[in-house]
């Protein structure tokens, strides 16, 4: 332990218990690699993985992604260094809305009444796709508009070929995603959590699930934590890997097949932990609901059809805590 266990956090930051147990289990994490789809057998073995993995876990490492690990490290690295920055310099992004273009926010400041307990975290947020106004992007570091820029258009690029796989692994054609992902959406939040002086009293990210489709993120230092099979399991950074999970609306339009898991951040005493988290959704005005030919007798549709917008909406207003609003768009059984 460092100076910082001589310090105490303030009440807000502590967080409720929580019922569920950690266990370590990250060596069962679905590992799915997309290096060699050419070849028909392990273009198969790829898909079949893809599926069980979110299914059972909704969540998996991904290698052989075609980001270039340079670009996810200078990415990682400018990241850091505007985290860095003194805090007037990080304040003169504020927003409140993480609808916006650009923003930045501590938990504080961000719909403070929505959260349980104040959270240990400062994040940045910006569009990649449709890309936000570059004036608006940090001018320190400087590179960060040059980096973040490239970076997102190859996560946006990446996206596109998950929609496609994601797609052939319901067993659907492989445009059938994306011909509803009209106006697609493609936003980045850099996650930035100090270290604790009290690590275990307290919460980086709240338990919740992503509301967009699916999200891709780069992880160097471990904290992100996945419910599976009623306890909290530590996703371990792997080395080139990106960490990808099913948002709500795969979750709706799979028609259950694949789970949009309930995960958090833990925080740790020893380092500071960035994550970069990048949101694929469809766009505002997007009707989302089971695809058609996922429903049938056996299978009937299990949630109404929605705008993305109203849900994305809703969602944000609710209290970031466990449930997500996917249960207002269930359909009774
Ligand atoms: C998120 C998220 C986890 C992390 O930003 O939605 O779940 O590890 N982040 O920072
Ligand atoms: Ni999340």
């Amino acid at each position: 332990m460092g100076s910082l266990s001589f310090f105490k956090i303030p009440g807000e930051f502590h967080r409720a218990p929580d019922p569920h147990p950690w266990k370590d289990l990250d060596h069962e994490v679905p590992v799915v690699d997309i290096s060699s789809l050419e070849d028909t057998d392990s273009r198969e073995g790829a898909l079949q993985a893809l599926r069980d993995a979110c299914e059972s876990w909704g969540f998996f490492q991904l290698l052989g992604h075609g980001i270039p690990r340079e670009l996810s490290d200078k990415m990682m690295e400018v990241a850091y260094k505007f985290f860095d920055l003194p805090a007037q310099d990080k304040l003169v992004y504020c927003s409140d809305n993480v609808l916006d273009d650009v923003g930045f926010a501590t938990n504080f400041e961000v719909s403070k009444s929505r959260r349980p307990s104040a959270t240990w975290q400062e994040f940045f947020f910006q569009m990649c796709s449709p890309p936000c106004d570059p004036s608006k992007l940090p001018e320190n570091p400087a590179r960060y508009l040059n980096v973040s820029t490239s970076y997102g258009a190859e996560v946006t690029a990446l996206a596109r070929r998950l929609l496609e796989l994601f797609s052939e692994s319901l067993g659907l054609e492989a445009s059938e995603l994306a011909g509803r992902f009209e106006g697609e959406l493609m936003s980045m939040r850099l996650n930035h959590y100090p270290p604790c002086p009290e690590p275990q009293l307290t919460i980086g990210i709240q338990p919740h699930s992503d509301i967009n489709a699916f999200t891709i993120l780069q992880q160097d230092v471990e904290g992100l934590q996945v419910l599976h099979d009623g306890a909290w399991v530590t996703l371990k950074p792997l080395p080139g890997a990106l960490v990808v999970n099913v948002g709500d609306q795969l979750q709706v339009l799979s028609n259950d097949k694949f789970k949009s898991v309930e995960h958090r951040g833990v925080v740790n005493g020893e380092r500071a932990r960035v994550s970069i988290a990048c949101f694929y959704s469809p766009g505002l005005g997007a009707r989302i609901g089971p695809i058609p030919g996922l429903v049938n007798e056996e299978c009937p549709a299990k949630y109404k059809e929605s705008l993305y917008g109203e849900y994305a909406k809703a969602s944000l207003s609710m209290e970031l805590n466990r449930k997500s609003a996917l249960s207002t768009l269930k359909v009774d059984v």
